[in-house]
């Protein structure tokens, strides 16, 4: 086995430098994978910009991470030494480096491990986060109906009902649409223009442009909309939300809506009465959602099915470079990426 280099942030909002990292051994539950190609995304950007959560330092970021299993912990029995897989990482959660993406050995947990056949390695970083089908399908979430491969009508209770999922070209919400259009249901979705091909090919129903001045009346006319999943969660979708629900001098549609970020992150704003909103939390581990992970999580289970089927699609990958790439993947996700997942690759 060739050594281990890490980008490592060396402190709180500070700078990254790569050097050799320790090849750490996987413990219970856990598994060591040589990293093929490494994901950064915008909880990577908020914890290096702004040290949002408690990372130990020197810290390395990252997360989802594509390769090869190259050694087991104990207990673990869901995939085996060679297998191919992608994996989201525990850095956030078990804070340290080890933990993290941009490594060319990260320890993940085997939950959250996906078998992927011969899906290229890029291409299944923007297909691993479980948080789309835990907001759709989780039973403390949105609880909609599970999808199915192949799909199956959707049981009479929930036949014909729409979700309006905002930030359709997001790398959660590309998936989010995938999944509920996998499951069923009809989906609107909002983007740039320039995305609206990806939505359709994603399956969208009906595609706004989110800067549009009618979208409001827009959106109106599709009602009723039985599900509400914001996956920018921003003051401007959110506050667009609002009115759609809630227009000035009409009576409000009660309604929840699921955020990925804290209602803080969109300023605060107050909610008309019949409104609620709350930010999704979800944990595969977390008790009540035994059955969601054997569905969704498991070998041969939905995800692994999904990812080697086609059936969930996502955003692109797009490549940076090396590990000495991180610091300018921070600073493009600062500015706002647009339909794409920001990938490195720890051996070039
Ligand atoms: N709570 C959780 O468990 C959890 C889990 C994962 C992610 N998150 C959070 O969820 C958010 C989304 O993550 P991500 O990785 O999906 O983001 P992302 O891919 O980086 O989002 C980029 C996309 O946002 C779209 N966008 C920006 N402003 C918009 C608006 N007003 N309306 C509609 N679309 C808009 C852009 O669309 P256009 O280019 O088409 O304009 C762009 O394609 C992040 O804040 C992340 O930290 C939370």
């Amino acid at each position: 086995m060739s050594g281990n280099r890490a980008a490592y942030l060396l402190e709180p909002k500070g700078r990254f430098e790569v050097r050799d990292a320790p090849i750490e051994q996987p413990g219970p539950g856990e598994v060591l994978v040589k990293v093929h190609f490494g994901a950064l995304q915008p909880a990577d950007q908020k914890v290096a910009k702004y040290s949002v959560l408690p990372v130990e330092y020197p810290s390395v970021l990252g997360g989802p991470v594509s390769g090869i299993v190259e050694a087991l912990g104990e207990r673990v029995d869901k995939i085996a030494i060679g297998d191919r897989i992608v994996s989201g990482t525990k850095l956030f959660g078990s804070w340290k480096a080890k933990y993290g993406g941009m490594q060319r050995y990260a320890i993940v947990d085997q939950s959250s491990v996906i078998e992927i056949g011969d899906t290229d390695f890029t291409k299944a970083l923007t297909l691993a986060s479980w948080t789309p089908p835990g907001a759709l399908f989780g039973p403390n979430a949105l609880n909609m109906h599970y999808p199915s491969i192949p799909a199956k009508p959707l049981p009479a209770e929930e036949q014909g009902k729409k979700i309006l999922i905002w930030g359709g070209s997001s790398a959660m919400g590309s998936l989010s649409i995938s999944y509920a259009k996998q499951a069923g249901y009809t989906v609107i979705s909002t983007s740039s223009p320039h995305n609206f091909d990806l939505l359709k090919s994603l399956g969208a129903d009906h595609i706004f442009d989110h800067s549009d001045s009618n979208i409001v009346e827009k959106i109106r006319a599709l009602f009723p909309i039985h599900y509400w999943f914001d996956t920018i969660s921003l003051k401007p979708s959110v506050t667009t939300i609002l009115k759609i629900l809630a227009p000035e001098g009409e009576k409000v549609t009660k309604a929840y809506i699921h955020l990925l970020l804290p209602l803080a992150a969109a300023g605060n704003p107050t909610l008309p009465e019949g409104v609620t909103a709350a930010m999704h939390k979800f944990q595969p581990e977390a008790p009540g959602n035994e059955e969601w992970a054997k569905y969704f999580l498991s070998r041969g289970g939905f995800m692994e099915q999904g990812i080697k089927s086609g059936v969930i699609k996502g955003v692109s990958p797009h490549l940076l470079g090396g590990l000495d790439k991180v610091s300018d993947a921070i600073e493009e996700l600062t500015k706002g990426v647009s339909a794409k997942k920001l990938v490195i690759d720890p051996w070039a």
